[in-house]
């Protein structure tokens, strides 16, 4: 069963956003210019979440994902850590959808 996640209204006030997933696992969304992505809230480097301590997801500009641990930056887009100590790794992305009602849905894996 399809399950919503966000809503593209959320994205009017904040560029980013962290949700539990139906499965419990924490996960988090971002807006990069227009475009949403979702991926599981875990760094590639030590496997922590990537909003600590300042509960950020994007750096100062807006434009890249960040890990508040150690600094680490990722592409939007696929996740790719292009700065830090997990240089080429990636976050693990999550299959989304958005419908004509504006709801943010989590593909059934
Ligand atoms: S834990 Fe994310 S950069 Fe080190």
């Amino acid at each position: 069963m399809p399950q919503v996640i966000a809503r593209l209204r959320d994205f009017a006030t904040a560029l980013s956003r962290g949700v539990t997933l139906p499965d419990g696992r924490s996960a988090f969304l971002v807006c990069v210019h227009g475009r949403i992505t979702a991926f599981v809230n875990r760094c590639p480097h030590q496997r922590v979440p990537l909003n600590v301590p300042e509960g950020e997801f994007l750096d100062a500009g807006g434009e890249l994902i960040q890990c508040g641990m150690h600094g680490a930056l990722f592409l939007p887009e696929t996740g790719e850590c292009v700065f830090g100590p997990c240089l080429g790794r990636y976050l693990e992305p999550l299959a989304i959808s958005i419908d004509a009602e504006g709801n943010v849905i989590l593909a059934v894996e």
